[in-house]
């Protein structure tokens, strides 16, 4: 997933320590993060533009990836995003993250809202802006230019996400109105944990299953014209989900990975998703509703 070899990834990391490492800590810095809007422009900020949009603070969150507490120097990212996108990116769907190894995460507009978030540029300390990643072998990684953080110390919810919807090394930040699956997508207005829920679809399942014929063509369907929470008992999806060897002795289908933080509530939200789909059901593109082979006609 992540494909800088680690040579380039050590000298890329003391660039950003070194530059961040200057006086105020981002006044001579020259990295740019782009920034897209709905209206397709496009704007380039530094680490000084966005200091003068809205101060930098030092927030203390509990650092998932390395399972310990740190202090970031952050901006708040609802001013950010209000000043470079106006209000409208508040009505908008999703805010897509590239990062420098072109890792392309997105995280849903609902959750800006219901969440403080934070873009991140140094540690508090001045130490080298890179963490050691518990999560990834141990490996070192570069955080910078941005790294999104989220006030979590005071917030059950957030505290059990885990490190979901932190990617870092950010350049780029793009506001999305519309879903990038419209047919996968559950309802605008769906709970914030059925937005995860889509997001782990999107993450561990739809490489191989689609969701009203979106998604990767290696395994059936599940939702169109029968869900998969119509006709299997909740008890044992779950377990299909995370464990599908218990269900059939020779599926290839892997179960959800046991690195995963949070395995059984990403689990679950990946089922209140599907549920919620059953619901929202749309014919697959090119499929007639009738077209349906029947049993016995051959
Ligand atoms: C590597 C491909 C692959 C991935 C990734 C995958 N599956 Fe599957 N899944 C399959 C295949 C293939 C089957 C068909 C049954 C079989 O071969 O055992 C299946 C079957 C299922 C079934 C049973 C469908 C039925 O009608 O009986 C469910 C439910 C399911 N998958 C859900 C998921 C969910 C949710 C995820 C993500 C957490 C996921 N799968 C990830 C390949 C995959």
């Amino acid at each position: 997933m992540r494909s800088i070899p680690q040579v380039l990834r050590h000298v890329l990391c003391g660039l950003l320590a070194s530059a961040l490492s200057l006086a105020p800590a981002f006044a001579q810095n020259p990295i740019t993060i782009e920034f897209k809007g709905v209206d397709q422009s496009v704007k380039t900020l530094s680490l000084k533009d966005l200091g003068a949009i809205t101060p930098a603070v030092s927030l203390k969150v509990f650092e998932a990836h390395e399972n310990a507490e740190r202090i970031y120097r952050a901006f708040p990212a609802r001013p950010v995003l209000d000043k470079v996108f106006g209000e409208e990116w508040r009505k908008a769907q999703e805010i897509a993250f590239t990062s420098i190894d072109g890792y392309q995460p997105s995280v849903p507009v609902a959750k800006f809202l219901a969440h403080d978030a934070y873009l991140a540029f140094a540690h508090e300390n001045g130490a080298p802006f890179t963490m050691t990643n518990t999560l990834q072998n141990n490996e070192i990684v570069p955080l910078g230019p941005l790294y999104l953080i989220w006030d979590n110390i005071n917030s059950k919810e957030l505290l059990e996400s885990g490190a979901s919807d932190m990617p870092y090394q950010i350049k780029r930040v793009e506001v999305k109105s519309v879903a990038p699956f419209p047919n996968m997508a559950p309802p605008a207005n769906a709970s914030v944990e059925v937005q995860r829920g889509f997001t782990h679809f999107r993450k561990h399942c739809m490489a191989c299953h689609t969701i009203n014929g979106e998604g990767g063509g290696k395994a059936p369907e599940l939702n169109y014209p029968v869900s998969v929470v119509e006709y299997i008992k909740p008890e044992y999806l779950k377990r299909w989900i995370e464990n599908p060897q218990t269900i059939r002795h020779n599926t290839t289908m892997p179960g959800l990975a046991r690195g995963i933080p949070n395995r059984e509530k990403v689990a679950e939200e990946l089922i209140l998703y599907l549920k919620v789909m059953s619901i929202a059901k749309r014919a697959p593109a090119g499929s007639s509703a009738s077209g349906m082979p029947q049993s016995g006609t051959r």
